[in-house]
């Protein structure tokens, strides 16, 4: 059977999670795919360091260039945060030919242009599936089973913080700082919740959703954007009165004129609004599409194994690739 080699820059909340999903189902994933993928390496700072996953330290190394580049290592999994280092790691492997996946929403967005057309003059992969709201498939969806529909609207939930924060306050009458610290020790927020709760995570992840389906690039920080940072109990008190509910939306929508409009904002949504009833770390997805018409994705957007999944799942499809591949060559 091929084995795939794959190499983690992170092995954090996501990176660890990824390392679950697959060996909690590689009986599976190799039955299926006739492909078995065996991390070899983890990129870490302390290597002593207590984990949530238990890996043999043997796959752990403080030196990233022990991963890129390195012939034995087939896919890199870029899952560290922040903008650099990441992105030149993510470049520099795709120049030494190997395939890219990403969960960075950050250096995705801020990078978008550069990152796909270095994949495409290396003939590698990158796919960035678990970029936007963790284990829900709509990036992939996008531009696969969803490619034939010219998009009108795309709206959505897509911070698991926030919304986890929102509906507990909602719910439960709870203080927001109590409240985000709880969302910090479930490895929903970002290690500075900064981006979180100004809501400049869902920019870089609407940056990416308006690349996928309009087919344009907007940097995030052309995104006007407000955080939840001002929602105070009195207007989630208020809202409620009024049958509605406060959501950070991203939103994007195309004029008939094929201009773009796009913002990040606390809305309150009206109690029956679909979206108003998505809870907790939960995102959801609205999209319209000229032949599918509406459509909405909703799971878990954030934590290990949702955002694992993602990760994993693009791991097999690039695994998947390789084995064809190899067997067309023979
Ligand atoms: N901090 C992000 C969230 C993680 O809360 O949704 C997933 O992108």
């Amino acid at each position: 059977m091929k084995t795939v080699r794959v190499g983690l820059l992170g092995f954090g909340n996501v990176g660890s999670g990824t390392y679950d999903t697959l060996k909690m189902n590689m009986g599976k994933i190799e039955r299926e795919t006739g492909v078995t993928f065996s991390i070899d390496k983890a990129l870490v700072r302390d290597p002593s360091k207590p984990r949530r996953s238990e890996a043999p330290a043997a796959i752990f190394t403080c030196d990233a260039y022990d991963i890129i580049g390195n012939p034995d290592i087939d896919i890199v999994c870029e899952l560290l945060g922040g903008i650099e280092p990441s992105t030149k790691y993510m470049l520099d492997a795709m120049k030494s030919g190997q395939h890219v996946v990403s969960a960075n929403k950050a250096a995705i967005a801020a990078n978008y242009p550069e990152l796909t057309k270095t994949a495409k003059d290396n003939n590698v992969e990158f796919r960035i599936e678990a970029s936007v709201c963790g284990g829900i498939p709509v990036l992939s969806c996008l531009t696969s089973v969803l490619g034939a529909n010219d998009f009108s609207e795309i709206m959505g939930i897509c911070n698991g913080t926030t919304n986890y924060i929102l509906t507990q306050m909602t719910d439960f009458d709870l203080e927001y700082a109590d409240v985000l610290k709880v969302a910090q020790e479930k490895g929903f927020a970002e290690a500075d919740p900064t981006a979180d709760v100004e809501g400049l995570d869902v920019a870089n992840k609407l940056s990416i959703l308006i690349a996928l389906a309009f087919g344009k690039y907007v940097h995030p920080k052309d995104i006007p954007t407000t955080g939840i940072t001002a929602i105070t109990k009195d207007d989630i008190a208020a809202a409620t009165a009024r049958k509605c509910k406060i959501k950070l939306i991203g939103k994007a929508t195309k004029h008939d004129d094929g201009s773009l409009e796009y913002s990040v904002e606390p809305v309150e949504l009206p109690a029956a609004h679909p979206l108003a009833g998505v809870s907790n770390e939960f995102n959801a997805v609205f999209l319209t599409g000229n032949a599918v018409d509406d459509l909405m994705f909703y799971g878990k957007g954030a934590g290990p194994l949702p955002t694992g999944s993602a990760v994993a799942g693009d791991v097999l499809e690039i695994g998947k690739a390789i084995a064809k591949c190899e067997a067309c060559d023979k």
